[in-house]
C-alpha cells in the first residue's frame, strides 16, 4: 500500500467513525415532543392526582385528604426525645407539637397577647436571656435597654449603641413607660413577637432565638427595666458602698414597748 493510499484510507476510516458517532450523540440531550424511551419503565407511569386539584371520588371534591389525628409535624428536627442523652440537641415532644400558643405564639386562646411570660423564670432563665439579649437586641437597643436617639435623648452625632444610632429611624428605649407591664405595648407576649418576628423597621430574630430563648430575653427586658426604675433603697445595705452612695441612714429606733398593761384585779 502505498503512503498516499494509506492516507485515503485513514480519511475513510475517520469519517466512518464520525458518521457512526452522529446517532449515538444523537440520543443525548435531542429535543424531541415524542415520550422519552423507557428500557426499564419500573413504576415511571402511575395514575396520580395533582396536588389542590378536584376529584369525584372523594365526598369533599378534593383529591389531597385531611392527615389523620395526631399527626406530628415533620422536618423541624432530627432528634425528638425526652432522653437526657438527647439533651443537648433534642427537640422536646412538646416543642414538636407546639400545642400551646401561650408559650409557642405568645398569645392565648383568643389571639390576645399573654400578660404573663407562660415558662418559668429562675436564675439560669435570666441568665440566658441576658447573654442572648446582648448578642441579637443589644446592638441597637443598648445593653441598658436604653435604645438609640430615641426622641428627647437626640444627639448630633447620635446616642445609644452603634448599630442602632446609625438607624433610619429613633430605636425605641425600653424604659419608655409604654413597654412596661400594663403599658400600651408592655405585654409579655408582644415584646416576645417582635423579637421572634419583627415589627415595621425592625428586622426579626426568630432564626437566632427559638420560644424558650425569646422569652429569656422578655424576661431579662424586665429586669432591665426593674433596675431602671430602682433606687438606692433597692440595693441591699453591703453593696451601697460600692456604689459610691451615702449608705442609708439607720433605721429609726424603734418605739419603746408599751409595758404590758397589768391586769387591775387584785
Ligand atoms: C438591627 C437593629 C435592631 C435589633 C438588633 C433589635 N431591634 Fe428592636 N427595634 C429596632 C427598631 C428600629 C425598632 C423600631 C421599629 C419601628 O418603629 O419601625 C425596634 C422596636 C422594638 C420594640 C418596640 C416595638 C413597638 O411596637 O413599639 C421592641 C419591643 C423591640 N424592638 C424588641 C427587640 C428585641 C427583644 C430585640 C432582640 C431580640 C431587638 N428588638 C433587636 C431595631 C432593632
Amino acid at each position: 500500500m502505498t503512503a498516499r493510499n494509506a492516507t485515503i484510507l485513514r480519511a475513510l476510516l475517520a469519517c466512518a467513525a464520525a458518521g457512526a458517532a452522529m446517532p449515538l450523540a444523537g440520543c443525548r440531550g435531542d429535543r424531541s415532543d415524542k415520550p422519552p424511551r423507557q428500557f426499564f419503565p419500573d413504576m415511571d407511569d402511575q395514575p396520580r392526582w395533582k396536588p389542590q386539584s378536584e376529584t369525584p371520588f372523594y365526598a369533599d371534591g378534593r383529591t389531597m385528604r385531611q392527615p389523620v389525628a395526631n399527626t406530628v409535624p415533620f422536618g423541624v428536627s432530627t432528634v425528638i426525645s425526652d432522653a437526657a442523652w438527647a439533651e443537648p440537641f433534642m427537640t422536646k415532644r412538646a416543642d414538636f407539637l407546639k400545642e400551646s400558643p401561650e408559650i409557642y405564639e405568645g398569645t392565648d386562646e383568643l389571639g390576645e397577647f399573654v400578660t404573663s411570660i407562660p415558662i418559668p423564670v429562675n436564675m439560669q432563665v435570666l441568665r440566658r436571656g441576658q447573654e442572648r439579649f446582648n448578642i441579637y437586641c443589644a446592638t441597637c437597643h443598648g445593653v441598658n435597654g436604653e435604645g438609640a436617639n430615641p426622641p428627647g435623648n437626640e444627639h448630633p452625632e447620635g446616642t445609644g449603641s452603634p448599630v442602632g444610632r446609625r438607624w433610619s429611624i429613633p430605636v425605641p428605649t425600653f424604659h419608655n413607660p409604654m413597654y412596661l407591664p400594663g403599658g400600651e405595648r408592655g405585654q409579655d407576649g408582644y415584646i416576645f413577637t417582635v423579637a421572634r418576628k419583627g415589627v415595621r423597621t425592625m428586622p426579626s430574630y426568630g432564626h437566632a432565638l427559638d420560644p424558650h430563648d425569646a422569652w429569656a430575653v422578655v424576661a431579662y427586658i424586665r429586669a432591665l427595666q426593674t433596675s431602671h426604675l430602682g433606687t438606692i433603697q433597692d440595693v441591699p445595705e453591703p453593696e451601697r458602698a460600692g456604689l459610691g452612695q451615702p449608705p442609708a441612714p439607720p433605721p429609726a429606733a424603734p418605739p419603746a414597748p408599751t409595758p404590758a398593761p397589768t391586769e387591775g384585779k387584785q
